[in-house]
């Protein structure tokens, strides 16, 4: 197998200090491989957003080791971890975090603005995303004067702004109505397929979880059970014998 896009070996995490001390994951190990989509599952308080959060390098673990592409991230410089997180990884927070007098187009730029990119270069990528997501009428709305669906089809261009390799989707649907949520999930599955970008997913939504490649298990800050990644195309039947 080729080496995971991201890895996590026994991380733990605590928040608090002394009686207020709380192990919110106390040693997880995942592998994430490039291209697929994963569900982080589980209750309430579980661990879910932490373990996401220390995957996408927003946090990093007391104990253990995160490898983005077989890389030990603690070994990687801030600079570039900021980068990562910028170019690299796209997010989607149930709670949007959108700039409410920003107007709709200066939101999803913010990434390219960060990365030193410039005017000429943000106005177009920022177009081309708001179009893709069908909303490049609305670039020049202030955020707040938006409909849920939309705000969260704005924080999905705004993911995809920087072409990155993942997406980190937080509850993603959690604030939306039903019909409207299988909307954004159809366009975050439709980029996966068609782009190949892998999704990590948190959610308490067994429906959407389901329609993911794979499902993560959380509970109590351990992985209770979790399926093992799809074999790739490439280790089909067919001229890989010589593979160990
Ligand atoms: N910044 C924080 N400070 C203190 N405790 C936290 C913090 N973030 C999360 N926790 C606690 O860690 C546990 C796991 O939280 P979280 O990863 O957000 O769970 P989930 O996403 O599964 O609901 C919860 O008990 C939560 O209260
Ligand atoms: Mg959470």
């Amino acid at each position: 197998m080729s080496i995971p896009i991201l890895e996590a070996r026994d991380i733990h995490k605590a928040y608090g200090r002394g009686q207020a001390r709380f192990e919110a994951l106390k040693g997880v190990s995942l592998q994430v491989v490039a291209g697929e989509s994963i569900a982080i599952v589980g209750k309430s308080g579980s661990g879910k957003s932490t373990l996401m959060h220390l995957l996408a390098l927003l946090d990093a673990p007391d104990g253990g080791e995160l490898l983005v592409e077989g890389q030990d991230a603690a070994g990687i410089g801030a600079r570039q971890v900021s980068r990562l997180r910028n170019e690299d990884f796209g997010f989607v927070f149930q709670q949007f975090f959108l700039i409410p007098n920003a107007s709709v187009l200066e939101n999803v730029v913010l990434p390219l603005k960060i990365a030193g990119a410039g005017a000429r270069e943000r106005k177009e990528r920022g177009m081309a995303a708001l179009e893709q997501l069908e909303l490049a009428d609305k670039a020049k709305n202030r955020a707040t004067n938006l409909s849920g669906g939309q705000k969260q089809r704005v924080v999905i261009a705004r993911a995809l702004v920087a072409d990155p390799k993942v997406i980190f989707a937080d509850e993603p649907t959690g604030n939306l109505d039903t019909a409207t949520g299988l909307l954004v999930e159809d366009i975050l599955f439709d980029l996966n397929r068609e782009r190949g970008i892998t999704l990590v997913i948190v959610t308490h939504d067994p429906e959407l979880a389901a329609r993911c490649d794979r499902q993560v298990f959380v509970r109590d800050g351990l992985i209770e059970s979790l399926s093992e990644p799809h074999a790739e195309p490439d280790s089909a039947p067919g001229g890989t014998e010589e593979r160990s």
